[in-house]
């Protein structure tokens, strides 16, 4: 049986000062093939039942499981200690984002603003009676967005996240790019003003730690340029795309 070391970063608002975190060391057997997330378990159920984290779906899709491991950006679920080639695995919460115990942060600005760009679709148009179409093309346009998992991961290593609190992010304005390519919304008109402005791209210097931190390889700074483009290209020729 092989043995691995979690070293976590721990906070607990009832023992510990605001702002003040510990590190807590936990040794795991594991017969070859564990993730972050079943050592996380292993702690919870036979060692200390205290440790605080979040996880739902363990098989990458519900982002809800994101921290920093061993210096990344990971899902704990996705994340293979015989992947990381220690025996020793450093586990903190995300970076810069507010702390509510251990390894769960308030997630409550970052949902905040994905909320403020609607992230659904609207119409104008009556309903269709059968489902609305797209060309293959359309469709194409959605593949990298729509594979968001929400994880937080690209707002927590952003800098002009931590410089200003009311810039979106680029979650919500990857988000905002999914809408404005998508061939079925006709919001583009109210959707303008929710992101060109300086709480939204132009707040985004291009720094790409989004693209780096993201577990999905998603690109939301590719998103947020072709919003730039959009909203000069809508200036200068109105129009609508
Ligand atoms: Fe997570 Fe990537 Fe979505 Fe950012 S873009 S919230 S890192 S899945
Ligand atoms: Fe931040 Fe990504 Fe822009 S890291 S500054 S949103 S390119």
């Amino acid at each position: 049986m092989r043995t691995v070391t979690f070293h976590i970063k721990r906070y607990d608002p009832a023992r510990d000062a605001q702002g003040s975190t510990r590190v807590q060391s936990f040794e795991i057997p594991h017969g070859g093939q564990l993730t972050v997330l079943e050592g996380l378990f292993y702690i919870q159920e036979k060692l200390d039942a205290s440790l605080a984290f979040r996880y739902c779906c363990r098989a990458s899709i519900c982002g809800s499981c994101a921290m920093y491991i061993n210096g990344r950006y990971r899902l704990a679920c996705q994340t293979n200690v015989l992947h990381l080639h220690t025996d020793e695995v450093r586990i903190e919460p995300l970076p810069h984002m507010p702390l509510v115990k251990d390894l769960v942060c308030d997630m409550t600005d970052f949902f905040a603003k994905y909320e403020y760009i609607r992230p659904w679709l609207i119409r104008s148009s009556e309903a269709p009676a059968k489902e609305i179409l797209q060309s293959q093309a359309d469709r194409h346009k959605l593949n990298m967005p729509i594979d968001c998992i929400l994880c937080g991961c690209c707002y927590s290593s952003c800098p002009s996240v931590w410089s200003e609190e009311h810039y979106l992010g680029p979650h919500a304005l990857l988000w905002a790019y999914r809408f404005e390519v998508d061939s079925r919304d006709e919001a583009r008109k109210e959707r303008l003003p929710m992101w060109d402005n300086e709480r939204g791209v132009y707040r985004c210097h291009t720094i790409t730690n989004c693209v780096e931190a993201c577990p999905k390889e998603l690109n939301p700074t590719e998103g947020i340029q072709w919003l730039k483009m959009a909203a000069v290209r809508r200036r200068l020729f109105g129009a609508s795309k």
